[in-house]
C-alpha cells in the first residue's frame, strides 16, 4: 500500500530530509585518504544524536553501524569498520537515514577519494545525472516506470554500464522502506500513477561494466558487491511529488 503523505507528514518528512542532507554536506569534508570507515561513522553518529535525531540503519534488521560505507566495487550495504582506511583513488558511497520526531530522510552520494580514474570519474557523473533526469521528468499523471526506468536506462547503456537490478529505491518517511518498490531499469513492474504526496526515494545503483549482476557478503550478510569487481556507484534522494512535478527533499 502507498501512503500518500497528508500536509503534517510532508513537513516532518522535509525536516528529516534536510537534516540527512546537512549530515551527509558535514561527513564528506572528512572524506580524505588515511581516515576509516569506522570514524566517518561516529562523525555522522555524533551530529545525528546532538540534532536530536535517530540513524536509522543502526539495529535495522540487524545492521550494526549509523550509516553505510561502500566502497569501491561494494555497491551499498557496506558496513563501517576501524579496517577499512580511505585511500588515494578510492570511491565512497556515504548513505545517511535520519528518524526526526519519527520521520524518516534517506540520501546518499559517492565521492572521490583525492585524485580518481578517468572510469571512475565517468561513473559517478552518470550516476549523478540519471537520478538528475529522473527527478526532473517526475510529474503526477506520468508513471514511475516513465520517468525512473525509462530514464536512466538509456542513459547508462549508453555508456556502456550497468544498472543494479536486485535493489532498488523505496517509499519512506513513516517508516524506513514503505512501497512502492523502485526499479531503476524499464520495467512493467513500475507501473505506478504518480500521485501529488507520494513520497520515495530514486537511488541508481550504476555499475561500471556491462554486468549488473551483485554477490552479497556470506560472512556479515550485508555487504552488497559487484560480481565482477568493477567500481559501482550511488547517489539517492528522498523526493516528494507536488502537483506541479516534484520536490527534493534532502536538500
Ligand atoms: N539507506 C539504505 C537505502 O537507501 C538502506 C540501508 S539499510 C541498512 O535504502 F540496514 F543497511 F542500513
Ligand atoms: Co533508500
Ligand atoms: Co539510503
Amino acid at each position: 500500500m502507498i501512503i500518500i503523505k497528508n500536509q503534517t507528514q510532508i513537513k516532518g518528512i522535509r525536516k528529516s530530509s534536510q537534516l540527512a542532507a546537512q549530515v551527509l554536506k558535514y561527513l564528506a569534508t572528512f572524506v580524505k585518504p588515511g581516515i576509516s570507515t569506522q570514524a566517518l561513522n561516529d562523525i555522522a553518529h555524533k551530529y545525528i544524536i546532538e540534532h536530536n535525531a535517530i540513524p536509522a540503519p543502526l539495529n535495522y534488521n540487524g545492521f550494526p553501524k549509523s550509516i553505510c560505507t561502500s566502497i569501491n566495487n561494494v555497491v551499498c550495504h557496506g558496513i563501517p569498520s576501524e579496517k577499512k582506511i580511505l585511500k588515494e583513488g578510492d570511491i565512497i558511497n556515504l548513505d545517511v537515514t535520519t528518524i526526526l520526531d519519527g520521520y524518516y530522510g534517506d540520501t546518499s552520494k559517492t565521492y572521490p577519494v583525492g585524485k580518481i580514474s578517468e572510469i571512475a570519474k565517468r561513473l559517478i557523473a552518470v550516476t549523478e545525472k540519471s537520478l538528475e533526469l529522473s527527478i526532473k521528468s517526475l510529474k503526477p499523471g506520468k508513471t514511475l516506470n516513465e520517468c525512473v526506468g525509462q530514464v536512466i536506462e538509456p542513459l547508462v547503456k549508453s555508456e556502456n554500464f550497468s544498472i543494479v537490478r536486485e535493489l532498488g529505491g523505496h517509499g519512506v518517511g513513516v517508516n524506513f522502506h514503505e512501497d512502492p518498490f523502485v526499479y531503476h531499469f524499464d520495467t512493467k513492474k513500475n507501473n505506478v500513477d504518480l500521485k501529488p504526496g507520494m513520497i520515495f526515494t530514486i537511488e541508481p545503483m550504476i555499475n561500471a561494466s556491462t554486468d549488473p549482476r551483485v554477490t552479497i557478503d556470506g560472512q556479515d550478510g550485508w555487504t552488497i558487491r559487484t560480481f565482477d569487481g568493477s567500481l559501482s556507484a550511488q547517489f539517492e534522494h528522498t523526493i516528494l511529488i507536488t502537483p506541479t512535478g516534484s520536490e527534493i527533499l534532502t536538500i
